[in-house]
């Protein structure tokens, strides 16, 4: 529709250039030309984490969890992070995500250095740009599927937050479950939930912590479809947990987090 709307307009314009032979508005049109960027794929970095240290105190003891851990993704690039059960994965994604503040170390975002804004501006940063699938799904226990789905565009003032809260349902195949309240529904359907609230807002972040831990084959693999096809059709960044390798695999890059460092997996 935008394209040939766009098309449209060029036509429009080619047109009255060569109908007016106007030397103004053949330089328009060139350097509107000159400034149109074709749609290829950045390799930029899109986040940038640096050097990130985090430790937990728990019981008066210090526990070390990130030691220098460094990351960068690109837009569009898709990026799976495996390490054994406490490696401190969920860690990561908290700190990637502005939820934890990191001991020392930094992490960019489009240029934005998320540490270092208050609260609010993180909150705010996140809500545009990133779609969180937490590990225990974090759902709203008093809302229905569909208002905790609709919840980030609402927040937005996005139009239509209930029918298309009731799409992305259909999507991950709960459209009979919409009414449902989270604890009225099974792990996986939670799991769902979450996936759908995510995407909703289409974020060019998606960062995923075991999206496919409580789910049967045959529907992890349509979740997991869901995420790529986002990564694809619309060139968001894909960062995922997983302890799945066939899921992993499915990621342009591999890395292992290991003793609080993040190192490359050779393919
Ligand atoms: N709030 C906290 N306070 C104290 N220790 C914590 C806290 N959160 C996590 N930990 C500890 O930090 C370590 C890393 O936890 P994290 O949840 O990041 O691991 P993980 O790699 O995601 O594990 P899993 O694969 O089981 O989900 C664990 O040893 C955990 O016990
Ligand atoms: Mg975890």
């Amino acid at each position: 529709m935008k394209a040939s709307k766009t098309i449209l307009q060029a036509l429009a314009l080619i047109y009255s250039i060569l109908k007016s032979n106007s030397v103004a508005l053949s330089l328009v049109f060139v350097s509107l030309l000159r400034n149109h960027k074709p749609r290829t794929h950045s390799k930029l970095a899109m986040i940038t984490l640096k050097n990130v240290h985090l430790a937990y105190t728990a019981a008066g003891r210090s526990i070390p969890v990130l030691s220098g851990a460094s990351l960068s993704v690109a837009q569009g690039e898709s990026v799976a992070i495996i390490g054994p059960s406490g490696s401190g994965k969920t860690s990561l994604l908290l700190v990637l995500t502005g939820l934890e503040t990191p001991d020392s170390g930094s992490v960019v975002f489009d240029d934005v250095d998320l540490h270092t804004q208050s609260k609010d501006a993180r909150a705010d940063f996140r809500r545009d740009k990133i779609g969180i699938v937490f590990q225990n799904f974090h759902l709203i226990p008093s809302l229905t599927a569909r208002e905790n789905v609709a919840l980030p565009l609402d927040i937005a003032g996005g139009e239509d937050a209930r029918g298309r809260a009731a799409d992305q349902l259909e999507r991950v195949g709960l459209g009979h479950r919409v009414d449902h309240y989270p604890n009225a529904m099974s792990g996986g359907e939670r799991q769902r939930v979450a996936l759908a609230r995510a995407l909703i807002h289409q974020p060019s972040l998606v960062v995923a912590d075991e999206p496919t831990g409580n789910l049967d084959n045959q529907t992890g693999d349509a979740v997991a479809d869901l995420l790529f096809e986002l990564n694809q059709k619309n060139n968001a960044s894909l960062i995922l947990v997983t302890h799945d390798p066939a899921l992993a695999a499915r990621c342009q890059r591999q890395v292992r987090l290991h003793e609080g460092q993040l190192k490359p997996v050779d393919a």
